[in-house]
């Protein structure tokens, strides 16, 4: 066998590009990779990217740019580019253009053509680009290397049908493709039997799985499936898109005991007139209407959401119905985002851009009074038991381990490194605004 070949994976954005990255690993394992952090040591050296703002793209353009020597003194060094950024014709263009030292650019749509994209780059030498536009039917069976032993994402679709009106991800992830349940239960099977104890389902829009199977099977039919394999401890879901979530949904959220009480519920704004302009299907009014019925069911349950600021011709006002509504609903966390205009969306072309000092101010006055309500909301918790799941030992302190609740809270607290991959019981100590202190008990 040659010498060892190792290979340096640089993953950008969401989970869905993170469990792409476990597949491309998967099959390069199977050509005989090993991998590496260490992007000096790599002999490929692999770009899974993002575009759904600037700055993930922009990041990538500077961390290419940074190889053309090591690409120059190694001709032998196999540079790729794949995931969402190559989807969009002219971003493919300006990278076939500026990033001359790159030997592979593949999509989102043929992650499993690796290895025969590889093959030819290593017979011809030649530059290989191969880029589809729709995904078609999911591809199953495709190898995947997981980091870790005891949580596993577990995609249940791909691709977006809403075109929110910023939102590139339907233009460069195609429309909205369900896999089979079976094959889903397979894959939630086999990784219980490798003693997988948590499983994140992942999809653009969970709530509207099932639709283009016409099996007569929903979200909700597929958690009740799941919940019944054995070894399955934990069910997370994200992302649920708010006008798809149906009452036998929040039912069965209450009922399976397997499935966390948490939802991340993206709200983007609001204001009526925001969320109309961002096409997002529901208004502030059924939004709040939903979380009253959510939290009725699931009293307990730990509410997230992605927030965004300086959408197009977001006024003072608006804005402040975006304030009124997070001090209203009190999210356990959010993520917010300052509008960032994407090519060929509806939004960029929109009047009344909002100018980039306005939207910082937005985001940073927003932050605070997240930050405010996270913390009161972490602080009652103090005293409480909660179930959490140890992922590891805390990166400041080795005898300390890290882990999840199932309301998702990072908990802190000292303990032995056996206990990694357990479920422990923690009482809670301390509060702090994106995570908690507390000890075994
Ligand atoms: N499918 C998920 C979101 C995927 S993108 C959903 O609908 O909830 C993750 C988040 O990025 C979005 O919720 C939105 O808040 C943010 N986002 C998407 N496009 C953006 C843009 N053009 N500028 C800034 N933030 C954006
Ligand atoms: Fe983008 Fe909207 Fe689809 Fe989410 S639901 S991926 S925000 S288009
Ligand atoms: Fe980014 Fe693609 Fe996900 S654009 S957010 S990596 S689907």
């Amino acid at each position: 066998m040659d010498r060892q070949l190792l290979a340096c994976i640089r993953t950008f954005g969401c989970q869905m590009n993170e469990r792409d990255t476990e597949t491309i690993q998967g099959l390069l394992a199977q050509e005989g990779y090993r991998f590496t952090t260490d992007i000096e040591e790599a002999q490929l050296i692999l770009f899974n990217t993002c575009c759904v703002r600037e700055n993930p793209e922009r990041k990538v353009y500077g961390q290419v740019e940074m190889l053309r020597g090591a690409k120059a003194d190694n001709p032998e060094l196999i540079i790729g580019i794949c995931g969402c950024m190559p989807q969009q014709k002219e971003e493919l263009t300006e990278m076939l253009e500026r990033l001359t030292h790159v030997d592979l650019i593949f999509g989102t749509h043929n992650i499993h053509r690796l290895p025969e994209l590889l093959h030819r780059i290593k017979t011809t030498g030649e530059r290989v680009v191969e880029i589809l536009d729709e995904s078609g039917e999911p591809v199953e069976g495709l190898p995947a290397h997981r980091e870790s032993d005891f949580k596993a994402w577990v995609t249940v679709m791909h691709g977006c049908n809403n075109f929110c009106s910023y939102c590139i991800v339907p233009y460069v992830r195609g429309r909205e493709h369900s896999r089979l349940p079976k094959e889903i239960l397979r894959e939630a099977k086999s990784l219980a039997d490798e003693g997988i104890k948590e499983i994140t389902l992942l999809g653009q829009n969970v709530n509207s799985y099932g639709q283009d199977l016409r099996l007569g099977m929903d979200f909700a039919d597929l958690l009740s499936e799941l919940n019944q394999v054995p070894g399955i401890e934990r069910i997370r879901f994200t992302t649920s898109h708010p006008k798809d979530i149906s009452d036998k949904l929040i039912l069965q959220l209450a009922r399976l005991e397997k499935v966390c009480e948490h939802l991340h519920l993206p709200v983007q704004a609001g204001s009526d007139h925001v969320l109309k302009r961002m096409n997002r299907g529901y208004n502030r009014e059924y939004y709040l209407q939903l979380v009253d019925k959510v939290r009725y069911h699931v009293p307990d349950i730990s509410l997230t959401t992605d927030i965004m600021v300086g959408f197009p011709g977001e006024t003072d006002a608006d804005f402040a119905d975006t304030l009124s509504l997070v001090e209203e609903i009190r999210y356990d966390s959010a993520f917010t985002f300052i509008y960032s205009p994407r090519k060929g969306t509806p939004a960029t072309k929109m009047p009344d851009q909002v100018p980039e000092e306005v939207k910082k101010e937005r985001i940073y006055q927003l932050i605070e009074v997240q930050n405010k309500i996270s913390l009161e909301l972490n602080q009652r918790l103090c005293g409480e038991e909660l179930e959490v799941l140890v992922e590891g030992t805390s990166k400041h302190d080795a005898h300390f381990l890290s882990g999840k609740t199932r309301t998702a809270k990072t908990v802190a607290f000292p303990g032995s490194q056996d206990l990694v991959g357990q479920l422990v019981s923690v009482r809670i100590t301390e509060a702090k605004t994106w995570s908690l202190v507390g000890e075994i008990v």
